[in-house]
């Protein structure tokens, strides 16, 4: 299947109570991994890059072109928006050029009314080509590639106007945060999101920080709205502790392991690649759209 906006296939989650995931790559093994999870879940699905993670990969086109090029090579099948995340203003024009199809204006470092005017404009641009896109009100706490904010719960007015500027799906905090979770952590705001979602009926809300929040708070998020959820943590801690583990194996098995050449990195990185492609199907049942391809 050629690559698609996601605004189509956000919307239908909405519509149907399940939520699909935004899931952030960081090279080929990475996109490779999303993709052999969404093919063998039958799920719609984001590929996505932060700006920083695009910079890693060689830039946007790189990054564009390699993932577009994966999903052909690969014979995917299920949907695919190749999507960037948290994307400055001067970020989403060039990924609008390049052929992603789906941005992220992160606009929520400015004063609201430029956030709404800058959304506008990007979603002008966009649509014309047919590129779907989310922008942000209020901040999202934790750390995301420099963008730094203490946590909030999102106003519903800003909500309000923000889902007017046109855009496709909306992410608004509700006391969650990007990165690990700190064990005083009060959990999501539930109850705030429900007010958000009563403001803005029918439209789908987008969960960041999806990485560590329990999955029954997630499931009661996707009832009330949450129609696409954002996981890069998670895969990059599965890629991690797959690797430590394969690694003291290999230093504990020294001379047979390399006998088996398992110092190519076609092999070292196995199972971390693994780890990411089993940590992603696993979110994609917990969201709810396993088969929704
Ligand atoms: P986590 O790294 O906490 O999963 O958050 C990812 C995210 O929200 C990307 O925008």
């Amino acid at each position: 299947m050629p690559l698609v906006s996601a605004e189509k296939f956000v919307q239908a989650a909405r519509e149907n109570g399940y939520a699909v995931g935004g899931f952030n790559t960081n090279n080929l093994e990475w996109t490779q991994a999303i993709l052999r999870a969404a093919e063998a879940k039958q799920a719609p699905v984001l590929i996505q890059t932060s700006m920083g993670a695009a910079k890693y990969m060689g830039g946007y086109k790189t990054a564009r072109n390699l993932i577009a090029n994966l999903v052909e090579s690969m014979n995917i099948t299920v949907p695919v928006a190749i999507h960037l995340d948290h994307g400055h203003y001067e970020d989403s024009l060039e990924c609008i050029e390049v052929g992603y199809t789906s941005i992220m204006f992160d606009g929520s470092h400015l004063p609201v009314e430029e956030n709404l005017e800058k959304a506008r404009e990007v979603v002008e641009l966009a649509h014309a080509k047919g590129i779907s896109v989310e922008a942000e009100v209020g901040t999202i706490g934790g750390e995301e590639d420099g963008i730094v904010g203490k946590g909030e719960l999102a106003p519903i007015e800003d909500a309000v106007a923000m889902v007017a500027t046109g855009i496709d799906f909306l992410a608004a905090g509700i006391g969650n945060i990007h990165g690990p979770y700190p064990a005083n952590w009060e959990g999501l705001d539930l109850d705030h999101l429900k007010k958000l979602a009563e403001a803005v009926p029918g439209f789908p809300i987008v969960l960041h920080g999806g990485s560590g929040i329990p999955d029954d708070q997630i499931q009661e998020a996707i009832k009330l709205g949450v129609a696409k959820v954002n996981v890069n943590t998670e895969g990059q801690i599965a890629f991690t502790e797959a690797s430590l583990k394969f690694a003291a194996e290999y230093a504990a098995n020294k001379a047979d392991y390399d006998a088996k050449k398992l110092f190519d990195p076609r092999k070292f990185l196995a199972p971390g690649i693994k780890a990411v492609q089993e940590a992603v199907e696993e979110r994609i049942d917990v969201f709810g759209s396993a088969g929704k391809a």
